[in-house]
């Protein structure tokens, strides 16, 4: 059908944040909405993509006819998203926390046992979900999309991480602006073959043009 292009296509999107507990109660994360990422599934789903969303926290609903997967961790991310393969195209929104705490307590670290000294806070590397998905030897998927937040130089930065990642696609995002949270940014598109920089748009408007481009590379 015409209309719906990427029908029979299976699609993994992440989105969001992810949350990295310290002890019951507290946390390391960051400000991603998840509305770039909820926006980009809802436009595959439109054109008849089978949609897996592996979702970090967010206060967002689900796009229709997409499957959810809510997780917290990047180490809940990275199994989600390994056991929702095999997809046709993976595209990751989410913004990963690079760092978790080493250890987490199971009782919340309390003030008075720390006789007014700081308690110490050892970070260690979380996994990166896109690197590894982009390695695979087995169950790599065709078309892999990975995104970049750059404040300056950003299509040099964007043209280096597609590289360094192994990725398909990087969708550079200017966040210099109010991209963060907002509803609006501007997307460069930086491929094998070079760049094409759209205008500014709703996030929605950004998404559906993300997901003609993907159903175009797939009629070529
Ligand atoms: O390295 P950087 O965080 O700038 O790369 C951003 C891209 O890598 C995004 O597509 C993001 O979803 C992905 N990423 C990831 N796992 C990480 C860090 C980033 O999948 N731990």
């Amino acid at each position: 059908k015409p209309d719906m292009p990427l029908a029979g296509k299976r699609v993994l999107v992440t989105a969001g944040p992810t949350r990295e507990p310290l002890d019951p109660v507290r946390y390391l994360s960051n400000h991603s909405s998840g509305k770039q990422g909820f926006a980009i599934a809802k436009s595959m789903a439109e054109l008849g993509a089978d949609v897996t969303l592996v979702a970090g926290p967010v206060n967002l609903p689900s796009p229709l006819g997409v499957t959810r997967i809510d997780v917290e961790t990047a180490d809940e991310m990275l199994q989600a998203t390994e056991a929702a393969l095999p997809s046709d195209v993976f595209i990751s929104v989410a913004a990963v926390a690079d760092w978790r705490p080493a250890a987490r307590a199971d009782k919340k670290v309390k003030k008075a046992k720390l006789q007014g000294g700081l308690p110490p806070l050892e970070l260690v590397e979380n996994p990166d979900i896109l690197k590894t998905l982009c390695q695979k030897t087995s169950d790599r998927p065709t078309l892999i999309i990975g995104f970049a937040a750059e404040t300056n130089d950003v299509i040099e930065h964007a043209k280096a991480k597609r590289l360094r990642k192994g990725c398909d696609w990087i969708v550079a995002n200017d966040v210099s602006g109010d991209v963060m949270g907002g509803d609006h940014n501007r997307m460069i598109i930086v491929t094998e073959t070079g760049e094409t920089e759209w205008p500014r748009l709703t996030k929605q408007e950004s998404a559906d043009k993300l997901a003609q481009s993907i159903a175009d590379y797939f009629k070529a």
